[in-house]
């Protein structure tokens, strides 16, 4: 048959997600099987938790997707999967179950880049313009990528210290709020005011540069301040400060990086993609700039980990010729582009 039927395998954290994507931009099915109720009372992801839960649900979640798809193996143009970056055993679970199906139905094995999977995420929304700019942001990056054609990144601004899903989750857990706590945060910062006017790192400096350690660190003293003198802060304004800040470094970032490449098209990719306030204020800042540049975010849904991106991802690099990996693909942890 003539279309393209990519079986899109992902691991790489707390999500197992096995999706089919027809021609690179249509989704058939997209299961995604999610382990956070077992790291909750952890407070944040446990490695050794993660892989058995994957090893669990992979084989399960493949066939629902196959299913759900009304796809069987032998209709399949290729398997992809996410090599990295990511938590070693759990991108080993993916990767297993995707050379095992590789080698039994004769597939080519595509391996995929997880923050390219994020930034494609955008590929089920509209169709891309290159050159663009993407604004990845999810617990473990935050980063500005300039591409200047399809399957080209280049980090132009990239974080010193934090991640900025890795600032909610660990300011959540100081507040109280269950990991991962960038959506409740959010809900939290719609009901209160930035009080607490925390600091906004190298928001003066004019490069691409991000930096969330220092307000953290500002934010958890606040309160550890506050408990020892037997004060109650408002919790609501303390997630609006927080917020605030955030949104005011990546939406000032965002805009130096749109200064220096001019681009058509800017796409919001990844976790934190799926905040609110980050959403409203990048659509005000292009505005009260006069920028006409098209802003893209993924759907909520596709913000976070899911298999359909993959296959967004692995649709592009089927496209270019990418080689296709052979049965000795391991896992990359530390994986970049
Ligand atoms: O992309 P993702 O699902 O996994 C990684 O690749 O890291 O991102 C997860 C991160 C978590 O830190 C979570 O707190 C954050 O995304 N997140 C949010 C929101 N939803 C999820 N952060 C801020 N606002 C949200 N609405
Ligand atoms: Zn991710």
């Amino acid at each position: 048959s003539t279309r393209e039927l990519i079986l899109a395998i992902e691991s790489s954290c707390d999500e197992t997600s096995v999706a089919v994507v027809l021609d690179g931009h249509i989704i058939l099915s997209n299961i995604i099987a999610t382990q956070i109720n077992s790291h909750k009372r952890f407070g944040g992801v446990v490695p050794e938790i993660a892989s058995r839960h994957h090893v669990e649900a992979i084989t399960i979640c493949a066939q629902e997707a196959l299913e759900q798809a009304q796809v069987a193996y032998s209709d399949l143009t290729a398997v992809a999967v996410t090599y990295g970056p990511g938590l070693v055993g759990a991108l080993l679970i993916g990767i297993s179950a995707a050379k095992a199906i590789a080698y039994a139905h004769q597939l080519p094995l595509i391996p995929v880049n997880h923050m390219a999977g994020h930034m494609y995420a955008a590929a089920f929304v509209t169709e891309l313009h290159y050159p663009l700019l993407a604004l990845l942001v999810s617990g473990g990056h935050t980063e500005l990528v300039y591409m200047k054609a399809a399957g080209e990144f280049e980090i132009v601004g990239d974080t010193r210290d934090d991640a900025v899903g890795e600032a909610y989750d660990k300011v959540g857990r100081v507040l109280g709020v269950p990991y991962p706590a960038g959506k409740t945060i959010d809900e939290m910062a719609h009901q209160g005011q930035d009080t607490f006017n925390f600091p906004r790192a190298m928001l003066q400096e004019h490069n691409l540069d991000f930096s969330f350690s220092g307000l953290k660190s500002a934010f958890i003293n606040t309160v550890h301040h506050a408990d020892q003198k037997q004060e109650t802060l408002n919790a609501n304004d303390l997630a609006a400060s927080f917020q605030a800040s955030c949104t005011d470094i990546l939406v000032g970032k965002t805009l130096e990086a749109l200064a220096k490449f001019p681009v058509q098209q800017l796409i919001v990719a990844g976790g934190v993609a799926a905040n609110l306030g980050l959403r409203e204020q990048l659509k005000a800042a292009l505005t009260a700039n006069q920028l006409d540049t098209e802003l893209i975010f993924p759907p909520l849904r596709l913000c976070g980990d899911n298999g359909a991106m993959i296959g967004a991802a692995a649709h592009v690099m089927l496209a270019r010729k990418e080689p296709f990996a052979g049965l000795d693909l391991n896992a990359d942890p530390s994986l970049s582009f």
